[in-house]
């Protein structure tokens, strides 16, 4: 008999276009892990609305972001991909769910506190509240038992786990508490040498041409104290030599020479990063061609992948009824 794989949940809000931190902070690891586990990939559409009700961009942002993931690797014949409103049974659970803990217990999830101040707002709505309580239903529908995220995301898993636990004890035991997995590489910078992020507008996108990167190499920011070739460099605190960490390895002690010697000007090092990426970055680039111009395949594949995954949380569904005697 084969042994039963261990199920994932993973999940993303529909940004639209994933970028370079995207690749190497999340869909590498999801690809990764997608023999070795049962993966469900969830598109939080719902979420997204928890900080903006507005929906004009939704469906194209959902859109772009299957098209990366399918492009990135992920297989579909593997690992269901689907959205959140799309499954009547996420909203189901995250009510029932919402019995179970205190709203003093929410107020206090630090990743709440940070975006109210970040997006410096005024208040905070009931569904904004209850955002972790609506992850815990996404997981948990699929008995999802690890959960790939950053560490932002932690609190919120640690809510999960709190709620699974408060259900079992009242009713009967049906959830597992999944346990984060954080990502091992650290992020990759923005090409200011802040944090990756499209609101920032730093990103090197996964559907960027090879010019555009190209392009966008050349302003990236380098060593300050590095002005000219022959001026020695500080590789450790320049985020092209990051990039040349990730995608150009055997390179590395090279570059690193040239750098703090000199004798290698930024220019020719970025350009020479600028072909790593680009090179890399081609096998999506061709996927994503197709996915682009085969849109009925696209729709098919998430069509399927709503099918696997609302078979699973109706089971779910009827096992927590039948937990709640309510069956
Ligand atoms: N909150 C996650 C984020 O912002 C997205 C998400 C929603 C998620 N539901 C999930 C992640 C379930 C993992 C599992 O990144």
């Amino acid at each position: 008999m084969t042994k039963r794989k261990r199920v994932i949940l993973s999940g993303m809000r529909p940004t639209g276009k994933l970028h370079l931190g995207h690749l190497v902070g999340a869909l590498e690891n999801w690809v990764a892990l997608q023999h070795e586990f049962q993966n469900y990939h969830l598109i939080a559409d719902y979420h997204a609305l928890t900080t903006n009700p507005d929906t004009t961009h939704i469906p194209e942002h959902s859109r772009e972001m299957l098209i990366d993931w399918l492009s990135a690797g992920i297989d579909p014949s593997l690992s269901p991909v689907f959205r959140q409103s799309r499954i009547k049974q996420h909203t189901e659970l995250h009510l029932l769910f919402s019995m179970l803990i205190s709203s003093s217990r929410l107020e206090r999830n630090p990743t709440l506190k940070e975006q109210v101040r970040d997006l410096e707002m005024e208040s905070v709505t009931y569904g904004h509240l209850g955002y972790p309580v609506l992850q815990a239903a996404d997981i948990l529908l699929y008995k999802g038992e690890v959960v790939p995220v950053g560490e932002d995301q932690l609190p919120h898993i640690e809510i999960t786990r709190e709620i699974a636990r408060r259900f079992n004890q009242q009713y009967r035991r049906v959830f597992p508490e999944p346990e984060a997995r954080l990502t091992k590489f650290a992020r990759l910078p923005g090409l200011d040498g802040r944090r990756m992020s499209k609101s920032v507008g730093n990103t090197i996108l996964l559907s960027d041409s090879p010019k555009l990167i190209q392009e966008k190499m050349k302003k990236a920011v380098t060593d300050p104290k590095k002005v000219r070739r022959g001026d020695p460099g500080r590789p450790d605190i320049c985020l092209v030599f990051a990039y040349h960490n990730k995608f150009n390895q055997p390179e590395v002690p090279a570059i690193r020479q040239g750098c703090e010697s000199g004798a290698l000007g930024c220019v020719d090092c970025k350009m020479n990063c600028a072909q790593h990426v680009v090179e890399a970055l081609a096998p999506i680039r061709e996927k994503r061609a197709y996915y682009e111009s085969h849109p009925d395949e696209v729709a098919a594949i998430l069509n399927e992948g709503e099918r696997k995954a609302g078979e699973v949380a109706k089971a779910t569904m009827a096992e927590v009824h039948e937990a709640m005697g309510m069956g």
